[in-house]
């Protein structure tokens, strides 16, 4: 295991950085960026349109390349009409034509198969070449956004080729997209073999959640006030609930979803980072290093709730209707296994042993065809020890809420009891919004345009390090491990909010789960 404290903390030793007028925006410097699975939906759908928008911003440097690696037989035009159907339909920000064709001329494609040397000799002389025509210096990121059984031999040729070994001055890095690992021992293997090519300052591990404006605002609530930290704590806090539903189904995604299921793909990664950021204490500066920290001492601190056929549910979607449309079950998805036992929903209760939160659960869910998409994070507070009102009164009143809302309509909600106008004393819930969308006039950027850029720059704040991914998966694996020898999920109507075994694992405690 790599120790946290390995990799380099490059803001904090970097005295400019402080007095760097925060407005001049961080443009990266020259380089090539190296995609290994460019046919598949993430490079088309987010990196390609992510890469444009950042040029778009004038945040990429004029030498700058772009490389593609893949078994097709295609030229560097062909390639160039793939990023460019890319951009044309999924890039956020809109289409100029002379930024396009700047950025069309440092793009190239190898052919080849990762077991084949001579294909990494050819991207070596490819990248040479581009900094010769290009500038791009010697600087390189490879984003390996293909299947985690590749990492090993794709590394091994990179270091095979010399290409992960840059040469004085120059940067290499490499980007792992996840699934890290599908457990303890499995990631732990990945980490193993990626760190025996790249150091750990070298790579970066992306968990897109961290790359969205609202969750980095989770910090800037807590710590840039001085409103909410004195009541972020057990004396306060009833319960927190992390919900991250999709509304969409896996149509079109069996090939990455079968057998793997909605804990590994949602809860390993963005729901525990979403936590860690909730839950953790103060870090002494936002330098990764210190920041990474406390990740890793909340997350060690993290238990699963037990017994867990009560503090755990699971579920498997069911036809049903979304969007005024009828929709299959998962086991009708065109590539699933009739009898595949993935679980499409998965909620879990863990509690947090420290000072601030012993006592406190947080319940953790995600699923997909849910009633709607909506990822937030709500911190639901004690009742009030005493209400002077007759109980008539109040009985429209629930608990005060704190609701960070991840996406859509990003914001923040607070939920309190206000006098509903009239001549008796009635009390009910009422919301006070803030909205990202009036608040302020910028659209906010695509999570992987910031992490793209962070990674060009080497900032690895937004990065999770080997330890919070190994930590994760000590968190889950033995529900993993559980849920393995306890049957099947249970089946959920489409277009509903999950699976009543879900519901009945709140009700046991004598508290609901929210309907966003
Ligand atoms: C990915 C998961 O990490 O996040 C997908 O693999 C999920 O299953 C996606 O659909 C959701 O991302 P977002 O940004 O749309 O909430």
């Amino acid at each position: 295991m790599t120790a946290v404290n390995d990799r380099p903390d490059t803001t904090w030793h970097n005295p400019l950085r402080d007095k760097r007028d925060k407005r001049m925006p961080r443009i990266a410097g020259p380089c090539g960026v190296v995609i290994f699975g460019v046919t598949g939906d993430l490079a088309r759908k987010k990196l390609m349109p992510a890469i444009y928008d950042l040029a778009n911003r004038g945040l990429l440097p004029a030498s700058f390349a772009l490389v593609g690696f893949a078994r097709r037989d295609w030229e560097d035009e062909d390639f160039g009409q793939v990023v460019y159907d890319a951009v044309r339909q999924h890039a956020r920000t809109p289409f100029r034509q002379e930024v396009w064709d700047r950025l069309a001329e440092g793009i190239r494609f190898v052919q080849g198969t990762f077991d084949d040397d001579t294909a990494f000799t050819r991207l070596a002389e490819t990248l040479d070449k581009l900094d010769i025509e290009r500038g791009t210096g010697g600087n390189h990121a490879f984003y390996l956004s293909i299947p985690p059984n590749a990492f090993p031999v794709v590394c091994e040729q990179l270091r095979k080729s010399g290409l992960a070994k840059p040469r004085d001055g120059r940067w290499s890095r490499v980007v792992i997209e996840k699934p890290f690992g599908h457990d303890l021992g499995s990631a732990r293997e990945l980490n193993s073999v990626v760190n025996s090519v790249f150091p750990e300052e070298s790579v970066f591990r992306i968990d897109h959640y961290l790359g969205k404006e609202t969750v980095q605002n989770i910090l800037a609530l807590r710590f840039a006030n001085a409103l909410y930290e004195p009541i972020w704590n057990n004396n306060y806090v009833d319960h927190v609930q992390i919900t991250m539903a999709e509304d969409i189904g896996l149509g079109g995604r069996a090939g990455y979803y079968d057998g793997i299921g909605a804990a590994r793909d949602v809860i390993q990664n963005h729901l525990l980072q979403l936590l860690a950021l909730t839950a953790l204490e103060e870090p002494v500066s936002f330098s990764p290093h210190e920041l990474q920290t406390e990740k890793i001492k909340i997350l060690s601190a993290v238990k699963l709730a037990e017994p867990l056929d009560e503090t755990t549910a699971r579920g498997q979607y069911a036809a049903g209707w979304q969007g005024g449309e009828k929709v299959v079950g998962l086991l009708d998805e065109e590539g699933f296994a009739k009898d595949s036992t993935t679980e499409t929903y998965a909620a879990i209760t863990l509690e947090v042993n420290t000072r601030r939160w012993a006592g406190v659960p947080f319940y953790l869910r995600t699923g997909k065809r849910l009633g709607r998409r909506v990822t937030e994070i709500a911190l639901v507070f004690k009742r009030a020890p005493h209400l002077p009102f007759d109980a008539t009164m109040t009985e429209e009143l629930g608990q005060n809420a704190l609701v960070i809302r991840v996406q859509p309509d990003e914001g923040i909600t607070l939920r309190f009891g206000s006098k509903v106008p009239g001549s008796a004393m009635e009390v009910r819930d009422v919301n006070m919004d803030f909205s990202y969308g009036s608040a302020f006039a910028e659209d906010s950027p695509e999570a992987y345009e910031r992490l793209i850029l962070d990674v060009l720059l080497g900032e690895p704040s937004l990065f999770p390090v080997n330890e919070e991914v190994e930590l994760s998966w000590e968190i889950l694996d033995p529900v993993l491990e559980y849920w393995a020898q306890h049957g099947k999920p249970e089946p959920y109507e489409s277009g509903t909010w999950g699976p009543p075994s879900a519901d009945a694992m709140l009700r046991r405690t004598g508290r609901e789960w929210r309907r966003p």
